[in-house]
């Protein structure tokens, strides 16, 4: 039952603070600033010895994977990336030893990403899980992973699961990245990060009343952009896909960078872009292609943070909390998850049991 909640979507988000606390429980060491994944069963010397990661998902499990790809990279250095676990065995991928695998899913049921797992196993590689449902096909399949403990999840759109997935990749990548390069300091910062994480996640939910009328403007568009580079570019794909299965409106994910390159040519009036700017390294450079959009009179809804200033940008402004900048993405999600689901309601959709889509896809 949705109980109180007008849909399970709904009260899925809004659980997210007190499962997040769940997946990060019992595993930060704040003393020596890393984390602890028994689960994993791979002691410091078969973490040492990984020397890429590769990992396998469908849907937002696939776009959880690139973001944690990201924070694999840049906390452990160790080459990362995420791939469609729907195309992985079809093209015959070469299975590396000293590659870790890591399948990622909520239902743990997903017959593409099962079917991943088994051509990994097969090849002799090692496969772990991030994994929701306990003693799921995947789990059982895999050599060992980390539980997602965030409890049963009803509606087709992933929300909290797919934030404890994101949580999962920061504690694995503070592992590996502990047994390796990263400073007890570095480790410290992101431990710390991470505690603060859940009462951030809060904060912003607490702002959903704010993002309502914005939704319904972006429900009226046939079209929309929603942009963000490096960190951000996955989390922009989060939200297209959000979007597109549930107000089933076409939404497009680009990088940032490269709307010069092509889509520029479809900014007008009618198509609103959301923009990902968090205050970084890249956020001049956002700034710049939101003037282009801006010039071309393209409706822009901008998810940023407090410090940033848009200047003469005209858009509607979104400000999340910032945490560590490796740990941004999961706080830049949230208002996403609010938006495809406000967009949503206004358009009356069945928003838990969006049309032509499964819970999870179990047949070929
Ligand atoms: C899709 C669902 O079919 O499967 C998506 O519609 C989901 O919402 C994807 O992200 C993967 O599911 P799972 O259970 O493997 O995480």
């Amino acid at each position: 039952e949705a109980g109180e909640h007008e849909s399970f979507m709904r009260k899925e988000i809004l659980e997210q603070p007190t499962t997040a606390q769940a997946v990060l429980r019992g595993r930060l060491d704040e003393r020596f600033g890393t984390a602890h994944l028994g689960g994993l069963d791979m002691d410091a010397r078969d973490l040492r010895a990984v020397r890429r990661v590769k990992i396998l998902g469908c849907g937002s499990a696939y776009y959880v994977g690139q973001m944690g790809a990201a924070l694999i990279e840049e906390l452990a250095r160790i080459p990362a990336d995420a791939e469609a676990a729907s195309e992985f065995r079809y093209r015959d991928p070469v299975i590396e030893p000293d590659t870790l695998y890591v399948a990622v899913s909520q239902s743990g049921e997903t017959i593409d990403t099962l079917l991943a797992v088994q051509e990994v196993r097969r090849k002799g590689g090692r496969c772990v899980g991030l994994v929701n449902v306990v003693g799921s096909a995947i789990a059982r399949e895999c050599d060992g992973g980390i539980y997602l403990h965030a409890g049963p999840e009803v509606a087709v759109a992933s929300t909290k699961a797919l934030t404890n997935m994101f949580l999962g990749f920061a504690l694995l990548a503070l592992q590996l990245g502990r047994t390796r390069d990263l400073s007890i300091a570095d480790g410290k910062r992101l431990v710390a990060g991470l505690e603060r994480l859940p009462g951030q996640i809060e904060e912003v939910l607490a702002g959903e009343a704010d993002l309502v009328e914005v939704a319904r403007e972006l429900a009226e568009a046939r079209s929309l952009f929603f942009i963000g580079r490096v960190r951000g570019f996955p989390v922009a794909r989060e939200g297209a896909q959000k979007f597109k299965e549930i107000s089933y409106r076409h939404a497009e994910a680009y990088q940032t960078s490269e709307l010069k390159h092509g889509p520029l040519a479809l900014i007008d009036p009618e198509v609103p872009t959301v923009a990902l700017v968090p205050r970084d390294e890249l956020t001049e450079r956002n700034i710049g292609a939101l003037h282009e959009i801006d010039a071309r009179q393209g409706p822009l809804v901008v998810i940023t943070h407090e410090e940033v200033d848009l200047g003469e940008v005209r858009a509607r402004r979104i400000v999340v909390p910032r945490n560590e900048p490796e740990l941004d993405p999961i706080l830049l999600t949230i208002p996403l998850q609010l938006l495809a689901y406000h967009a949503a309601q206004h358009l009356g959709h069945d928003i838990d049991k969006p049309r032509n889509l499964a819970k999870s896809v179990t047949v070929e």
